[in-house]
């Protein structure tokens, strides 16, 4: 487990607590926002009472939407911040969902055959390959018969190997090292989000930085470090998802919010 990665639950923490407080100045609706791969998702499984895990719930997002389209939902998450907020969020929404400190490398063994679909927007920020593995079988396992582990970043339009590399040196080249992200007030001063990226091997390191303060020398500063991995594209999730037990991957097209072609994808039980 990388002290930079996506399972540092410090990590996740002070960077959820920070887009709660920056949402409140914030006047987007996120769920909307979000919610195109949730809408394919339910026209490509329209039963009533599918039973859906959503493993990365974040501030809940995804797990309201999903809920209010018809899916029986549990909000899975590792970090406390992210379950308060998917609290209140589903309270705010008038939706009934079960939130669980649930662990994608644990819940196969604490919930086994629990769920028709999982839904996963973070798969692709496990960095080392056994920590894939151990997070697929366990979620495999969670499924019941027919059911199916729904994820992002791999695209098949590019079902060749170094897809992920490609996207990463696009990113290298239109992505900014260094970007303000937001400033608002906060108590007598201002807090300020900036983000810092950085390559490193085949992924980036973006090194969030909030300063709590006027930026003088009093002013106190929170660092968060996520590393962007990008070698989990279509050809090497085919290959994790077979060798921790999936029958088929599947990649499926919708239009996101602003009408773009975006990849989801399948891997079934
Ligand atoms: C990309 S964020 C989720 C974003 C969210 N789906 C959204 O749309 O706002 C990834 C989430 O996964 C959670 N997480 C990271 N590692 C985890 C693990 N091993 N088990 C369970 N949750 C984990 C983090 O706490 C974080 O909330």
């Amino acid at each position: 487990m990388s002290e930079t990665g996506p399972h540092s639950e410090t990590t996740w923490d002070r960077l959820l607590r920070w887009e709660r407080f920056h949402r409140t100045f914030e006047p987007v609706d996120f769920r909307r926002w979000k919610r195109a791969s949730q809408a394919h998702l339910r026209t490509l499984f329209p039963a009533e009472g599918l039973r859906v895990l959503d493993a990365t719930a974040g501030l809940g997002d995804h797990s309201v939407n999903l809920a209010e389209l018809g899916f029986v939902v549990t909000a899975g998450d590792a970090s406390p911040v992210a379950r308060a907020a998917t609290i209140e969020s589903a309270r705010a929404a008038n939706v009934t969902i079960e939130v669980a400190d649930l662990r994608w490398e644990t819940v196969g063994t604490e919930r086994p055959l629990a769920y028709d679909l999982v839904f996963h927007d973070a798969i692709h920020w496990i960095e080392a390959p056994d920590a894939m593995h151990a997070a697929l079988t366990s979620l495999r396992t969670t499924l019941r018969p027919k059911g199916a582990l729904v994820f992002f970043f791999a695209d098949p339009r590019d079902p060749n190997e170094g897809a992920g590399e490609r996207v990463r040196q696009w990113d290298l080249a239109h992505l900014p090292r260094m970007e303000r992200l937001w400033r608002h007030p906060y108590e007598s001063g201002t807090v300020t989000h900036e983000v810092l990226r950085m390559p490193s091997g085949d992924a980036i390191d973006e090194r969030h930085v909030f300063t709590v303060g006027g930026g003088d020398s009093t002013s106190e500063l929170q660092e968060a470090t996520l590393r962007r991995i990008y070698r989990w594209d279509f050809f090497a999730m085919k290959r994790a998802c077979a060798d921790a037990g999936f029958t088929s991957v599947e990649g499926h097209l919708f239009d996101n919010d602003k009408g773009l072609p975006t990849a989801m994808c399948l891997a079934r039980v």
